[in-house]
């Protein structure tokens, strides 16, 4: 297959690597040159495990190239030629000010591409969008390129794990056109993208454009809503004195229910949950279905709250002022195995206490120039030891497997106050008070 894929962000780029990986001829497509500099020369411009190297495979095959020019799509005229598959991979982020989705990129993706489609290619959106979006563009390219096809495949990679959830997904979904002869070939052009994945047995569902742009805000909608479940249990155990873990792993058995996602702490943040609930809840408002969503208001408050109890718990654990202390934060991104900081939970705390008067260090494996660059007032160290130096309280934001494996013994030696506040439930509470520690978590008994 020939395959193009404009835009080369986290999902871009793992699309582009893992289809090029899987035989088929790829260019990336990214208006960023640097970026394009960077992926050219085989390095990824941000942390996603086994990325490096399927990236390094990818282009020493030949079959893969990156270029900041979507005129390199135009091929020579006349005569058959194999159709194109083009993924749209860019992002939607929130609207400065508003709930809405920013479909902004997407649009310029499309008209970028216009001018190089021929009848039978296909141009298939990954991108995040509100529904209704698929229909709108589909008409936009069939009306200047007739046989011209448009699909919706929504992505669901989770940063940290996105080339194996690229690789093999929980399942495919299309969102394909409606006539039945645009039907079919959309629908053979997608299955022979994907042969590999469908031959191992990943489950393809094929459906109308706004069932598939749907399905994607509805998973999001529905693991936010998970997560802001349990941690608004965590709130009840607080106050009944409780343990949300131990309920969590109870609830968690019912296989109706489930153990994933059931991990309360410091909730959502990222690209994705936060935005993505915000901009559903405004297309249902748009349609007239706001009073099916006005949940997810409550699901986004929840969150929201678990973020000022971390810094109230801080204060209180500090004797009720900041002011004087120093603070080490481990972790910067919004979670473990991704350098991401968009929305993150830990720098947003990190921020509060140190507004609050606190003197805050704060430190991460992978994120900490990506954090520096948004967070520039914020103090940062390299290690956890330079971090936690003469520190009167710790608190683990992020659950990097480095934070696990913390010593209670060996931090203790570096630290003022032997106070851990563990933000994601991530640490053994026995050990950390049997070797001299105060420690305090959200939604689980003090001692
Ligand atoms: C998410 C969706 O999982 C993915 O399907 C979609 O394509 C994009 O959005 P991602 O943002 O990469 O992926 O991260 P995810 O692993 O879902 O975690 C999101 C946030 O929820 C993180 O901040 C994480 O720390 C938090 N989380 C997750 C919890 O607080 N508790 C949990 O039990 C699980």
């Amino acid at each position: 297959m020939f395959i193009s894929v404009i835009g080369c962000g986290y999902l871009g780029t793992v699309h582009a690597a893992c289809m090029a990986d899987l035989g088929h001829h790829v260019i990336g497509v990214d208006v960023d040159e640097s970026k394009i500099k960077e992926l050219s020369a085989g390095r990824p411009p941000f942390f996603e495990p086994g990325l490096p190297a399927l990236l390094e495979r990818a282009m020493a095959s030949g079959r893969l190239r990156f270029t900041h020019d979507v005129a390199e799509l135009a091929r020579p005229g006349g005569g058959e030629r194999t159709p194109w598959v083009h993924f749209v991979c860019v992002g939607t982020p929130q609207r400065k000010g508003e709930f809405a989705a920013d479909t902004t990129y997407v649009d310029a993706a499309v008209s970028a591409l216009l001018p190089h489609l021929a009848p039978g290619d296909l141009v298939v959106g990954k991108s995040t969008v509100p529904v209704g979006t698929a229909e709108r563009l589909s008409a936009r390219i069939s009306d200047r390129v007739p046989g011209a096809m448009l699909a919706w495949n929504p992505e669901f990679l989770r940063e940290g794990h996105a080339v194996t959830d690229t690789q093999r997904p929980d399942r495919i979904v299309y969102g394909i056109p409606a006539g039945p002869g645009a039907a079919r070939k959309a629908r053979d052009l997608l299955d022979a993208v994907y042969a590999d994945a469908i031959a191992a047995g990943v489950p393809v569902i094929a459906t109308d454009y706004p069932t598939s742009e749907l399905v994607k805000s509805a998973a999001n909608a529905f693991l936010s809503t998970k997560i802001s479940f349990i941690n608004a249990m965590a709130e009840v155990c607080e106050a009944a004195g409780a343990d949300v873990t131990e309920l969590a792993t109870a609830i968690g058995h019912d296989e109706r229910i489930g153990p994933k996602f059931l991990s309360a702490g410091l909730g959502f943040g990222g690209g994705c949950l936060p935005k993505d609930i915000r901009a559903f809840m405004a297309r249902a408002g748009e349609l007239g279905a706001d009073q099916a969503l006005t949940f997810l208001r409550e699901v986004d408050a929840i969150n929201m709250r678990r973020r000022s109890r971390m810094v109230e718990l801080a204060r209180e654990v500090l004797g009720g002022s900041f002011l004087g202390r120093k603070v080490a934060v481990l972790g910067a991104a919004f979670k473990p195995d991704s350098d991401d900081v968009r929305d993150s939970p830990a720098l947003n705390v990190a921020a509060q206490i140190k507004l609050q008067g606190a003197d805050v260090v704060v430190t991460d494996p992978a994120a900490v120039e990506n954090a520096r660059r948004t967070w520039p007032e914020l103090q940062f160290a390299s290690t956890v030891e330079e971090a936690c130096e003469r520190a009167d309280a710790v608190l683990l934001l992020t659950e990097w497997q480095l934070y696990r494996d913390l010593d209670p013994h060996v931090l203790g030696t570096l630290v003022r106050g032997r106070t851990m506040l563990d933000g994601r439930n991530a640490l053994d509470p026995a050990a950390w008070r049997a070797a001299g520690w105060t420690y305090r978590a959200l939604g689980r008994p003090r001692v």
